[in-house]
């Protein structure tokens, strides 16, 4: 079993890859900042390796597809993604464009490497979040690019079943991690990253999907969201 994980350098990505590791899969750890991850595989011991890459850049996205094209895995975690808080016309473009080509350009163009050369068996998880179902105001771009991510992993379960291989959009809600501490959102709302790998795994392994909404708070919120006027779900979280 080999893993390739987008993002492996902190939060999410790092649990996941330590717990891949640990399940018995061969990880490579992909990210931009070399001495993290160097330190990661060195935790992690013999078998693992890693690739610097940045995911926003069409080098490092193609740098790390010619991986997956070659590296014969058979588990994908495009997790590697970022947010640009403020109001959109207030924030620099250039700011949004890298975070939809992270977001979602890599995530397509990672995909498209691994699902070409992957056997029956495989499974590709691609990390999206709750604001993919309930955009947020102050993190618009965020918002529609994780939309983007779920709605992408929906037909790819569809059309990759048949094949035996599966997809799921992983969709946390708000994670302890380096870049999001939680601040605005009650602690009983708050995940750790190690809760929500151990629920991505346990999904994995049972071929849960299209769509998994990480923590039982998490999904009823998802799911009132739902009943709801669009308009008041804008209010509530722009409020
Ligand atoms: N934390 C949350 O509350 C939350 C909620 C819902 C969904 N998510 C999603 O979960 C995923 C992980 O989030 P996280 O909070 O764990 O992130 P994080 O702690 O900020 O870690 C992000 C990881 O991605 C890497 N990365 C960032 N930009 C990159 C680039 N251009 N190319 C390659 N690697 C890059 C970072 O390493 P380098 O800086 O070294 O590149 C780091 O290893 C993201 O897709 C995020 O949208 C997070």
């Amino acid at each position: 079993m080999r893993a390739l994980v987008t993002g492996a350098g902190a939060g999410i990505g790092r649990t996941f890859a330590t717990a891949l590791a640990r399940a018995g899969y061969a990880v490579t750890a992909v990210a931009r900042r070399e001495d993290r991850l160097a330190e990661l595989v060195a935790e992690l011991g013999p078998g693992h390796d890693f690739l610097a890459a940045d995911l926003a850049t069409p080098d490092g996205v193609r740098t790390a597809a010619d991986r997956l094209a070659r590296g014969r895995y058979t588990l994908l975690v495009n997790n590697a993604g970022a947010a640009v808080h403020g109001d959109f016309a207030a924030t620099p473009l250039e700011d949004s464009l890298a975070q939809l080509d992270l977001n979602c350009r890599a995530v397509v163009a990672l995909a498209h490497a691994f699902l070409g050369a992957a056997e029956p068996g495989a499974a590709l998880v691609n990390v999206s979040s709750t604001l993919g179902h309930t955009p947020k105001p102050g993190l618009s771009v965020y918002s529609a690019t994780k939309a983007f991510v779920t709605s992408f992993s929906e037909t790819l379960w569809y059309e990759q079943k048949t094949r035996g291989i599966h997809v799921m959009a992983l969709c946390p809600g708000v994670t302890a991690t380096g870049s999001q501490q939680g601040d605005d959102v009650p602690d009983w709302l708050v995940q750790t990253p190690g809760e929500v790998v151990r629920q991505a795994m346990v999904a994995v392994a049972g071929r849960k999907g299209p769509v998994v909404v990480s923590g039982r708070g998490n999904a009823v919120l998802t799911g009132v969201a739902r009943l709801l006027p669009r308009s008041a779900v804008l209010s509530l979280l722009g409020g």
